[in-house]
C-alpha cells in the first residue's frame, strides 16, 4: 500500500483518535490473570495489540470481541494452560517483552517468535532480569533475538535498576513479579510511561512507587475483575497535533485522548517550538488521566529535547523530526540512541527521509541535528516497515510542495487503523468539519526541558 499526499489545505478540526496502543496490551493482560469477567472499552484493534489478544487465546483465555474496540476478557484467576503451538508475536516489541516477563512464572515452555524487523531486537534486556528471577529462557537467535524458548518455573523477587529506559522491561518484570516470592523493584534512572503500575492499581493489585523512580510490586496477588475503558492514544493524535503545530492559524481539538504525564513530554515540546498548547484532564476515575488536547499553530522555532524528556516522547521523536524542518533554527535530538532500536533505526531513516524531502539533517550517534525551516519538496519515500516512521511522513506530505508518496505503508495497520481516512480529513476541504475554539477555559501545557 502506498500513501499518497499533497499539502494541506487550512486545518481546523475536532477529531479523536482510536484507543492508547501500550493500554491496550497490558489491559488485555491483566484482565486475562483476574477473578472474573472484564469488559474493556476503546480496546486498539491494531495488529501489535491483536499478537497479544491472540497470545492469551492461546494461553488458555476466552476473549470475546463484540465489536473492534470492545473486548470481553474472562479472566481465570492467574491460571494460564501452556500453548498448543509457538506464539507469534509478528512484529510487536510490546507484545514479545510482556509476555516472556508474564511466561517466567508459569510451570511450562513457550516458545515466541517473531517476524524479520522483531527478530533483529535485542531481548537481552528482559532476558537477564527474567533469568536472576530463576526463569530460563533460551534466545534462538543470533546476539539474544528472538525466537524466545521461555522456559518458566518458580521465581523470586528481585532489585533491578534496568541499563535502559524501557516501559516494556519495567512491565516484562512487573508482570514476573506478580508470580514471583517476595517483592519485585525495579528502579528507573529515567522515568519511562507508568501504564503497567497504574493498570496494576486500578485492578487492586498492590504496588508502591518511590519519588526517585522505583516501583515495587509484591508477588502472589490475584488482580480483582473490572471493566476499564482506555483513552485515545496520544502517540497517535501526534501526528495530527504537529500538523495543526505547524501550519500558521492551523487549528486542532482532539478530545477524550489520554493525558498520562509520562506521555504527554511532546505537547511541553510544541509549546517550546511556539505553538499554544491547552490540555484539560476531565477524567482520573480509572487512575489513566484523559481529557482534551488544543493546538493552534504559529510559526514554529527550533529546540533541543533530551535528557528525562526522550523516554516521555520516545514514540513522537519522528514526528518531531518533521516538526524540526519546519521549524526556524536548528532542532537537536540527543540522548535518544534506543530510536536506532525500535522498528527500524529511527535515526537513520528520518535523516534519509527528511533529506530525500530537501531538509538539512546531521545524524549523531544517538539523535539528529536538524536545520530549518526547508522548504519540503515531494518525492518518494520509504517506511522502512516502521508504522511511525511512515506516518511522520505522511504528515511532512501535508507541508510539501508537490506530491509525497510513502511507500510500504501497510505496517501503519500495526499501531493506527484508520490513519488513512483521517489523513483524508486533513487534505479535502470538502469534507472539513469546523470545530468550535474552547482555548480560555483549558490549561497550558507546561513545557518540560530535558
Ligand atoms: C512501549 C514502550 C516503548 C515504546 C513502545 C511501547 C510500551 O518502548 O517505544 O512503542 O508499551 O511499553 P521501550 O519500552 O522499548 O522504550
Amino acid at each position: 500500500m502506498e500513501l499518497r499526499v499533497r499539502r494541506a489545505p487550512r486545518i481546523d478540526l475536532e477529531i479523536t483518535v482510536p484507543g492508547d496502543k501500550s493500554i491496550s496490551h497490558r489491559a488485555v493482560i491483566i484482565a486475562a490473570l483476574s477473578n472474573g469477567v472484564c469488559t474493556l472499552q476503546g480496546f486498539l484493534p491494531s495488529e501489535d495489540c491483536m499478537h497479544t489478544v491472540n497470545a492469551m487465546r492461546a494461553l488458555g483465555i476466552k476473549i470475546e470481541q463484540p465489536e473492534p474496540t470492545t473486548l470481553i476478557v474472562h479472566g481465570k484467576k492467574r491460571v494460564l494452560t501452556a500453548p498448543k503451538n509457538e506464539i507469534n508475536c509478528g512484529n510487536s516489541g510490546t507484545t514479545m517483552r510482556l509476555l516472556a516477563g508474564l511466561l517466567a512464572g508459569q510451570p511450562f515452555e513457550t516458545r515466541l517468535v517473531a517476524d524479520a524487523g522483531l527478530s533483529r531486537r535485542p531481548m537481552d534486556r528482559v532476558i537477564a532480569p527474567l533469568c536472576e528471577m530463576g526463569a530460563d529462557i533460551i534466545a534462538e537467535g543470533p546476539d539474544q533475538t528472538a525466537p524466545l524458548r521461555v522456559h518458566g518455573g518458580s521465581l523470586r523477587g528481585i532489585h533491578y535498576r534496568p541499563s535502559v529506559a524501557s516501559a516494556q522491561v519495567k512491565g516484562a518484570l512487573l508482570l514476573a513479579g506478580l508470580f514471583a516470592r517476595g517483592k519485585t523493584t525495579i528502579e528507573e534512572a529515567l522515568p519511562t510511561r507508568n501504564h503497567m503500575e497504574k493498570m496494576l492499581n486500578y485492578f487492586l493489585v498492590r504496588t508502591a512507587t518511590e519519588e526517585a523512580g522505583s516501583v515495587t510490586v509484591f508477588g502472589e496477588q490475584v488482580p480483582e475483575s473490572r471493566d476499564f475503558a482506555i483513552p485515545g492514544d496520544i502517540s497517535s493524535a501526534a501526528f495530527w497535533l504537529v500538523a495543526a503545530a505547524a501550519q500558521r492559524r492551523g487549528h486542532l481539538l482532539i478530545r477524550d485522548v489520554g493525558l498520562n504525564d509520562t506521555r504527554t513530554a511532546l505537547l511541553g515540546v510544541l509549546l517550546r517550538m511556539g505553538a499554544q498548547v491547552r490540555e484539560a484532564v476531565e477524567d482520573v476515575d480509572q487512575l489513566e488521566p484523559r481529557g482534551i488536547v488544543e493546538v493552534t499553530g504559529f510559526p514554529l522555532k527550533g529546540t533541543v529535547i533530551q535528557g528525562k524528556e526522550v523516554p516521555r516522547l520516545i514514540d513522537e521523536l519522528p514526528i518531531l523530526s518533521v516538526a524540526g524542518a519546519l521549524a526556524n533554527g536548528r532542532t537537536i535530538i540527543r540522548q535518544a540512541g534506543e530510536l536506532r532500536v525500535k522498528e527500524t533505526d529511527r535515526i537513520a531513516a528520518i535523516a534519509h527521509n527528511l533529506r530525500t524531502m530537501g531538509a538539512q539533517v546531521a545524524e549523531l550517534n544517538d539523535g539528529l541535528e536538524i536545520s530549518g525551516p526547508a522548504p519540503l519538496h515531494g518525492a518518494h519515500l520509504a517506511s522502512f516497515g516502521d508504522h511511525r516512521i511512515a506516518m511522520a511522513f505522511a504528515i511532512g506530505g501535508l507541508f510539501a510542495e508537490g506530491e509525497t508518496v510513502v511507500q510500504d505503508a501497510e505496517c501503519i495497520r500495526e499501531s493506527y487503523p484508520g490513519f488513512e481516512m483521517m489523513l483524508e480529513e486533513f487534505t479535502n476541504p470538502k469534507r472539513m468539519q469546523v470545530s468550535t475554539p474552547v482555548i480560555g477555559s483549558l490549561t497550558s501545557a507546561a513545557p518540560e526541558q530535558g
